[in-house]
Order: C-alpha cells, then sequence, then structure tokens
C-alpha cells in the first residue's frame, strides 16, 4: 500500500510517499522561512500564494523520486486542517483532484493526528500512548487509544509553547522561527540568573499556561539597564525560559502520566511531537522524566517532528486500511479539535 500526502496548513509546502512498511519513499519539503522572516511570522495570503506556486512541482519531483506513478498509489491524503485556510484549501484542492483523476480515496487528514501518530510511522509503536503535542498552534497532552481515538487531557489555556519560544526570540531580537534560536542561545547561558516563574506547576489538572512566563521575561527585560541587551543577557534569559518551561511541562507531564494511567494501567509509552519536540533539552528533560516513571519515551527525528507531508501520508495510510475514506465533498476545517468531546479549557488566559 503506498499512500501520497500532502502538507500546505502552514509555512512548510511539502509531499511524500509512504508504504504500508513504514518506509518513507520520498519527501519533498519546501520551507517559506524566507519569505514571512521580514514579518517576524507567518503572513497566511503570503503563505498561501506560496503553496500554490509550488505544490504541483514538489508532487511531482515526489512522485519522481519514489520512481512511481500515479497508478501505483492506493490514495491521496492532505491536511484539511486546522491551520490557515487558504493553504489548507490549496493542499485539500490538489489532493483531490488528483484523487478524482485517478480515482483513488481522499483521506482528509487532521494535521494534529499527523503528528500524534508519526511515533507509529518511526518506531511501531501499539496503542495506548501518551502524547505531548507542542507546536507553533497547540500544546496538548493525549491519550492515544487508536486512530482517530483521542483523549484530550490538558492543553494551554493561553499560548501555546511554540509562541512562547517565538515570542521570547522576537523580544530578544533573535530570528524567527524563534524555538531553534532561543535553544541555541540558551547553550552559553545561566538558566539560575533571572528568577523566572514555573507557570501551572502543582496546580490539579494537567492544562498549561506560557504567557504569564512570557511576560515575566519581557519585565526582566525592563529591569535590565537601558541600552542593547549583551549577547550574554540574550543566552542568560533564554536558558532562563528554557528551563521555566521544561520545569512546567515536566509538572503537566507527570500528572498526566498519573492519570493516563489510572485508565491504562499497563502503559508504557509516552511520546513527543510537534515542532517544539525538536528542542533537544526539552527531550533530555523528557527522556530523565519517562525513565524515572518507568516509561519509554519516543521523540521521533527532528524533521519529522516539525511539520512535514511523510506524517500526513502515513496518517491517511492508518485511515485507508481502516476503510476511513473521506469523499470529494469534504469541506477543510480551520479549526478541528482531536478530541471534540473535551471540555473547552477554562482559566484566565483562555482565547475566545
Ligand atoms: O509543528 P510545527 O512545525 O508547526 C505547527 O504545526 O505549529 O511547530 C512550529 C513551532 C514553532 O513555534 C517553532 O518555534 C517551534 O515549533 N520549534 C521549536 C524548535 N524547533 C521548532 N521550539 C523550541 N525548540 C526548537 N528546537
Ligand atoms: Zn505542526
Amino acid at each position: 500500500m503506498i499512500v501520497l500526502g500532502i502538507e500546505t496548513s502552514c509555512d512548510e509546502t511539502a509531499a511524500a510517499l509512504v508504504d504500508d512498511n513504514r518506509r518513507i519513499l520520498s519527501e519533498e519539503l519546501l520551507s517559506q522561512l524566507d519569505e514571512h522572516r521580514p514579518y517576524g511570522g507567518v503572513v497566511p495570503e503570503i503563505a498561501a500564494r506560496a503553496h500554490l506556486e509550488h505544490i504541483d512541482r514538489l508532487v511531482a519531483r515526489a512522485m519522481e523520486a519514489a520512481g512511481i506513478g500515479f497508478g501505483d498509489l492506493d490514495g491521496i491524503a492532505a491536511t484539511a486542517g486546522p491551520g490557515l485556510i487558504g493553504g489548507v484549501l490549496v493542499g485539500v484542492m490538489t489532493a483531490k483532484a488528483i484523487a478524482a483523476v485517478h480515482d483513488l480515496p481522499f483521506l482528509a487528514v487532521n494535521h494534529l493526528e499527523g503528528h500524534a501518530l508519526t511515533a507509529r510511522l518511526t518506531d511501531d509503536t501499539g496503542f495506548p500512548y501518551l502524547l505531548l503535542l507542542a507546536s507553533g498552534g497547540h500544546c496538548q497532552l493525549l491519550a492515544v487509544e487508536g486512530v482517530g481515538a483521542y483523549r484530550r487531557l490538558g492543553t494551554t489555556i493561553d499560548d501555546s509553547l511554540g509562541e512562547a519560544f517565538d515570542k521570547v526570540a522576537k523580544m530578544l531580537g533573535l530570528g524567527y522561527p524563534g524555538g531553534p534560536e532561543v535553544e541555541k542561545a540558551a547553550l552559553e547561558g545561566d538558566p539560575e540568573r533571572f528568577a523566572l516563574p514555573r507557570p501551572m506547576r502543582g496546580r490539579p489538572g494537567c492544562d498549561f499556561s506560557f504567557s504569564g512566563l512570557k511576560t515575566a521575561v519581557r519585565h526582566a527585560v525592563h529591569a535590565l539597564p537601558p541600552g542593547p541587551l549583551s549577547p550574554r543577557d540574550v543566552a542568560d534569559l533564554c536558558a532562563g525560559f528554557q528551563a521555566a518551561a521544561a520545569d512546567a511541562v515536566e509538572d503537566r507531564c507527570c500528572r498526566a502520566i498519573a492519570t493516563f494511567r489510572d485508565r491504562h494501567p499497563d502503559a508504557a509509552t509516552l511520546v513527543i511531537a510537534g515542532g517544539v519536540a525538536a528542542n533537544q533539552y526539552l527531550r533530555v528533560r523528557l527522556a530523565a522524566l519517562a525513565e524515572e516513571e518507568g516509561l519509554r519515551l519516543i521523540a521521533p527525528p527532528l524533521w519529522l517532528c516539525t511539520d512535514n507531508a511523510s506524517m500526513i501520508a502515513w496518517a491517511g495510510l492508518e485511515r485507508l486500511r481502516l476503510g476511513l475514506i473521506d469523499g470529494l465533498d469534504f469541506k477543510p476545517r480551520p479549526r478541528w479539535p482531536l478530541d471534540p468531546g473535551a471540555p473547552p479549557a477554562t482559566g484566565a488566559g483562555v482565547k475566545a
């Protein structure tokens, strides 16, 4: 079984082919970073136009690299949400067109499900597992009980962790995207120099909050003598922020592990996914936590943590195996929670 996957929900245009032996036959990925960098963030209109300009060529290149034709495919998967709707439309229309012309099943994939199932592509993980999904748009703890069966244990009540990394980077004059820049600067920094809060630590439940931590970094910057920040200041602030964020994540994960075990006493696996899971410091911290808790930690290779099309092709393949095929009338969804039954998050910073 071979599935073509298309990803266009944010600022990466990508096409990939995977098979049911968990092999990635090809991945063609074009980052639009240079186009968005001058604006310090993703501009939806620029993203949509760039996806439109490049997607056909990337699909052709992915097919060529794998040495197969459309007739060899078993299905076409595309991210159908959540994400920037202009870009999602480009990917979905491309996939539907190929599906219609070649009479192939179309698979509308939830981008978050792509991240959530990556561990089964890289490590053949069985269900259930506990998932920390930390990206630019989301920060959630989920019990993954099967394909399409997700229970949300916690979510952020304000910023996502990736957003917090990006905003801290911006206020320190670092480049975009901020996560990798903050991580790099933190390597040289002293995490103890600035006293920063550990939001939500010790609170009941598994929800996250990062906006207070971000504001604390801003206050720490303002408390410094006027003038440009020295490289040392930047490094120390990055190290302090990263350590505080990791402490907060560790506390939330600890609680989620307990909740998860109540329902699944034999649970053995913690998975991390999403762009922030590429952070080496966080990976080390979570590896230590997993060991303490007697869990196996699965952290996909860095390029499979950030957005890519292999994860979309794989999620599509998992759905295809179960017969979960979508009609060509499927409407892309700018918002699409993995666990529609989860109660809305509550707290001071909840976004409307
Ligand atoms: O999953 P992703 O590629 O796109 C979304 O679906 O959001 O995640 C992007 C986010 C950005 O906020 C980026 O700054 C963050 O992941 N990120 C990192 C690292 N690499 C990417 N955050 C911390 N450390 C990193 N090394
Ligand atoms: Zn993502």
